[in-house]
């Protein structure tokens, strides 16, 4: 395997996880080599969507352990996400199980301590039995698989362009705040014509006044002021990300930053001295424009490299992860050695 080319492609490995909901209970589960799905062609997962997923990644350690980063978060994001579509919870104990076993059996995969790539792993679950009126399901499948990946954006950490999108992701009191196939239903369009359009993502402003800054089809954003604050949205219709959460928390307890969640104005974006988007997928992707309409908005940090603060966040964040910056209690959860 060429590690150091991959990009963020599926690639199937060895085993899955799959476990099934009737009668009211999840079976035990197991490890599968069959990556097809079987299904009645009116499950509701393929009428009305009643899907979630998650996304996180398995590391090589500097020291050649495998590790997960704080997997416990993706966990309960997924209960709240399944709690929101009347999908029956995953217990948190059953998803980290399924997380061990889907990553133990394809250990092979997980890409060695320094090729800048790692194993994504992406649990999800849907409605398999059939409805056709509008209600719930009432048999799930809860699935794992893993794939390695490289970087999200192909340029690797190079700092991107956004538009500011006219299309919304989420609805006012919708499902922006849980992770749903179906809100990515939603950004396609944007994203698609985005691509056409030269630009590389979309930055979403907040559905019910188009005034405040969300996040991105895939990710939150992160800001850091001309004085050294670190700023990120606070709205109830964006997905509350880990790696924001993580970042922030190193922001204020690595680098002893002042950080502030809160709502964002898009018209404080054009004093800002950094702007990132971070997420599993992301890591942390420095922004160098911002299109507004026609109207351009560079960050002082530049079309070439990550600005100081972001390339901190990035390397610490990075660091923690591979085991190299020691990591708060709690946040390397070891799959093996
Ligand atoms: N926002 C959206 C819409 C996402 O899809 C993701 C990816 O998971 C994120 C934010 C980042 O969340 P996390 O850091 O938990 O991966
Ligand atoms: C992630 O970062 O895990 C995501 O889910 C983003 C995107 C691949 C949907």
């Amino acid at each position: 395997m060429n590690w150091a080319e991959l990009g963020f492609a599926y690639l199937p490995t060895e085993q899955r996880y799959v476990s099934n909901y009737k009668n009211g209970a999840w079976d035990e589960g197991g490890l599968t080599t069959d990556a097809t799905v079987t299904i009645s062609e009116c499950a509701g997962v393929l009428q009305y969507s009643q899907s979630v997923f998650e996304g996180l990644k398995a590391y090589t350690t500097k020291d050649g352990r495998i590790v997960c980063f704080r997997p416990d978060l993706n966990a309960s994001r997924f209960v709240d996400s399944a709690k929101r579509l009347h999908i029956p919870e995953v217990p948190v104990e059953k998803f980290l199980d399924a997380i061990k076993q889907t990553v133990k059996a394809n250990a092979a995969y997980v890409p060695p301590y320094g090729t800048g790539a790692t194993l994504y792993i992406r649990p999800y679950v849907f409605g398999s039995s059939a409805v056709i009126g509008v209600k719930p399901a009432e048999e799930y499948q809860f699935r794992v698989f893993c794939t390695p990946v490289g970087p999200y954006f192909k340029d690797g950490v190079k700092p991107l362009t956004l538009r500011v999108s006219d299309y919304d992701r989420a609805a006012p009191h919708g499902t922006g705040n849980i992770k749903a196939g179906l809100n990515y239903a939603m950004s396609l369009h944007a994203s698609v014509t985005a691509h056409e359009e030269g630009y590389d993502e979309n930055m979403f402003l907040d559905p019910a006044t188009h005034t405040k800054v969300e996040e991105t089809g895939g990710a939150n954003f992160l800001f850091v002021t001309k004085d050294g604050v670190v700023v990120t949205p606070k709205s109830d219709s964006i997905l509350p990300s880990i790696t924001r959460r993580s970042l922030v928390y190193v922001a204020e307890h690595y680098l002893g930053m002042k950080v502030e969640e809160r709502e964002v104005p898009f018209s404080e974006v054009a004093d800002m001295a950094e702007c990132g988007l971070c997420g599993t997928a992301a890591v942390i992707c420095p922004v160098g424009k911002i299109v507004d309409h026609g109207k351009e908005i560079y960050l002082p940090s530049g079309m070439e490299k990550m600005g100081p603060v972001t390339q901190k966040l990035y390397d610490l964040l990075t660091g923690i992860q591979m085991g190299t910056v020691e990591a708060p209690e709690g946040w390397i959860y070891e799959i093996c050695k």
